[in-house]
């Protein structure tokens, strides 16, 4: 690769699957030392392994603030110093409907996907101003958290609010060199689409295969995005390439979020020449 992360040290929470792995593969190729911060031990443990000296697992809970201090803590014990924060661990929530959502699946969810966020700017915007070095925040979005329709309630009322914590910590944390950004993921086939329609992980590759094979063609590009492609944006937000960019989120979506989706042309065409073909 090219060295965009030589001497920078990174957490990643969630970074034992999907794309906090991916991104921890790729900080580690562009020369960053990487905690792995997930509830998963022994995948984190695995990935960790994989890559020697340069990654370590610490067991983290993002809903438990002191469990994030400590993943702070052992970047700074095992590898001297932190520079880059990646707040990506968070799942689809509560998929409950406006109608039927209830209070402690919609806390749940926020918990999960907002309070972290927020109290990984914390953590880590304190240890970068003890240092005195700045640093670089990021956190996972989704398409969900630039629109509605695409998930539930819960999940998209809660990915607006991450955009909301970006946007904010942005300009509260600039005087002291820190440059918050967002990742913004259309679909990306990871394991959280098997959580999120309850198919059991054994099946969850069998699911991705059909749902790339049914709607890839669907996507403008003509492909669903990759691990690699997220973790790409995320590896130039962490990277002093993007030094002066701060209080955006980058989709990373094929260009999805860009257009109205709602029923394409060929849809349409199909449709109509269904109905042709009834009256015949
Ligand atoms: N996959 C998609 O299509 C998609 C789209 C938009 C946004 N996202 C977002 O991307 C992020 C990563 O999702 P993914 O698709 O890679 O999912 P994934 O299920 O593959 O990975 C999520 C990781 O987070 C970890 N995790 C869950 N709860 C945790 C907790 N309390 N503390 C620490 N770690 C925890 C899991 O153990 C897992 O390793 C999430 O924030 C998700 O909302 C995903």
């Amino acid at each position: 690769m090219n060295d965009l992360l030589t001497g920078k040290v990174a957490i990643v929470t969630g970074g034992a699957s999907g794309i906090g792995l991916a991104a921890v593969q790729r900080f580690v190729a562009e020369g960053a030392r990487v905690v792995i911060a997930d509830v998963a031990q022994e995948a984190g443990e695995i990935a960790a392994a994989s890559l020697g000296e340069m990654a370590e697992f610490q067991r983290t809970d993002v809903t438990d603030e002191a469990s994030i201090q400590a993943a702070v803590d052992t970047a700074v014990a095992s590898f001297g110093q932190l520079d880059v924060m990646f707040n990506n661990a968070g799942s689809t929530g509560d998929r409950s409907a406006v109608t039927e959502i209830g209070p402690a699946g919609f806390d749940k969810t926020f918990v999960l996907d907002v309070r972290s966020v927020v109290l990984g700017h914390k953590c880590a915007a304190r240890r970068f101003k003890e240092q005195g070095t700045g640093g670089s925040i990021i956190s996972t979005v989704s398409v969900a958290g630039l629109q509605g329709g695409w998930s539930s309630v819960s999940y998209t009322t809660a990915k607006h609010a991450v955009v909301g914590t970006i946007r904010h910590a942005a300009k509260e944390l600039a005087p002291f060199g820190i440059r918050c950004n967002g990742v913004a993921p259309g679909v990306i086939m990871t394991p959280l689409l098997a959580k999120a329609f309850d198919v059991p992980p054994a099946r969850a590759d069998q699911l991705v295969k059909h749902l790339v094979a049914r709607l890839g063609g669907k996507q403008a590009m003509g492909r669903y995005g990759s691990v690699e492609d997220v973790a790409n944006a995320a590896a130039f937000l962490a990277s002093d390439l993007s030094a002066y960019v701060s209080g955006t989120v980058i989709p990373v979506d094929g260009g999805i979020s860009s257009y109205t989706l709602s029923t394409s042309d060929e849809e349409i065409y199909a449709a109509a020449q269904e109905f042709v073909r009834s009256l015949t």
